[in-house]
């Protein structure tokens, strides 16, 4: 995937080149005139509109461009012809952060963007340290409980709104860049589960009460690690048949500290299935189709996702592109269906 660029959509590219060049020194700038589509798989870090707003195709073009609430808070930059009160309030309508006059030097154009776009970067970079902040610490208070007997279940509560507005505002690959330098490899990958869960859920436009409902599966997804000696979990390599049978033992101590904590029957399947597969092969209970629901379907597809990319000091991690050739290759162990929903919904990702 490229990197993101400036968009400047212009109904006038004859007199667009001062613009182009001063914002080239901002950031990639794709000029847009007509229906002129962006480099495949560039996405917008802002948008300068050099329209004419009155015309009906140009406020087609901007909202094309624009997502209807712009949660991701991208600038949109509107030039005005007409800076009438009615002019003004559709372009705040359309999405514009920014309003100024069509004759304003392009220098000036160029810095607002500068502006605008540093104080996203600082805004994502600070709802993606308290999402990760908050969801560690929740990981090690229901881990350390899991070590000494029993869990706080409440304790999982406060990382889940975090997380959603960390992978919805900051983006997933930031909240990915930030968790692989967390150095316990359990707890980062059970945030990386959590990112990759949330962008899956968030994408799909689930319920808010059911994005926190698959966020949580995530978190907890793996708790019966904390008892699994720190040794097998962290070997480098391959593991021999004793340490695998002692691996594969943690869906089901997970399951039984959870019950005994009061979860719901929703998490508590989620946690002792996620290594089920539809034919049968998975464990600890070789499960076979309808016996697998479809919340722990969406779960393994993100567990495994998420082990295929997960960065480590031994090997490299596998492109996305490569990761989602696995899972596909993988058609009669995972749904087929949610595997290209879940292959949309990463290539989606910013
Ligand atoms: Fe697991
Ligand atoms: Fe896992």
């Amino acid at each position: 995937m490229n990197d993101g660029a400036i968009f400047l959509l212009t109904d006038r590219p004859d007199q667009s080149g001062p613009l182009e060049s001063i914002l080239k020194t901002v950031g990639h700038c794709e000029v847009m005139f007509g229906d002129r589509k962006p480099a495949f798989g560039t996405k917008p870090i802002a948008i300068v509109s050099d329209l004419t707003l009155s015309r009906r195709e140009s406020i087609r073009r901007l909202r094309s461009l624009v997502s209807i609430d712009n949660r991701e808070r991208i600038p949109v930059v509107c030039l005005m012809r007409s800076t009438s009160d009615g002019a003004l309030r559709q372009a705040r309508e359309l999405g514009a952060t920014v309003c100024l006059p069509a004759y304003t030097a392009p220098a000036l154009v160029a810095q607002v963007i500068r502006d605008q776009v540093g104080a996203q970067a600082e805004r994502a970079s600070g709802v993606t340290d308290r999402g990760i902040l908050r969801a560690t610490e929740a990981l090690t208070t229901l881990f350390d409980g899991a070590r000494e007997g029993g869990v706080v279940l409440s304790a999982v509560e406060a990382g889940l709104i975090p997380i959603l507005a960390a992978v919805r505002d900051g983006g997933l690959n930031r909240w990915l860049d930030t968790v692989w330098t967390h150095d316990d490899a359990t707890y980062q990958h059970c945030l990386l589960v959590a990112g990759v869960a949330a962008q899956f859920v968030n994408f799909l436009h689930f319920r808010e009460e059911d994005r926190q409902h698959f966020v949580r599966a995530a978190l907890l997804h793996d708790l019966g690690k904390a008892r699994i000696p720190q040794a097998i979990l962290n070997k480098p390599g391959r593991l021999d048949a004793d340490e695998m049978a002692i691996i594969r033992t943690h869906p089901v101590i997970g399951y039984e500290i959870l019950r005994d904590s009061g979860c719901d029957d929703l998490t508590l399947g989620a946690v002792r299935h996620h290594h089920e597969m539809l034919d049968g092969s998975g464990y600890p209970d070789g499960l076979v189709g309808s016996a697998i629901s479809d919340t722990v379907r969406l779960l393994t597809i993100c567990d495994i996702y998420a082990a295929l990319t997960e960065r480590r000091a031994y090997r490299k991690p596998m492109p996305v592109r490569d990761a989602l050739s696995v899972l596909e290759s993988m058609d009669t162990k995972l749904e087929g269906r949610l595997v290209q929903c879940f292959g949309e919904a990463m290539m989606a990702v910013r």
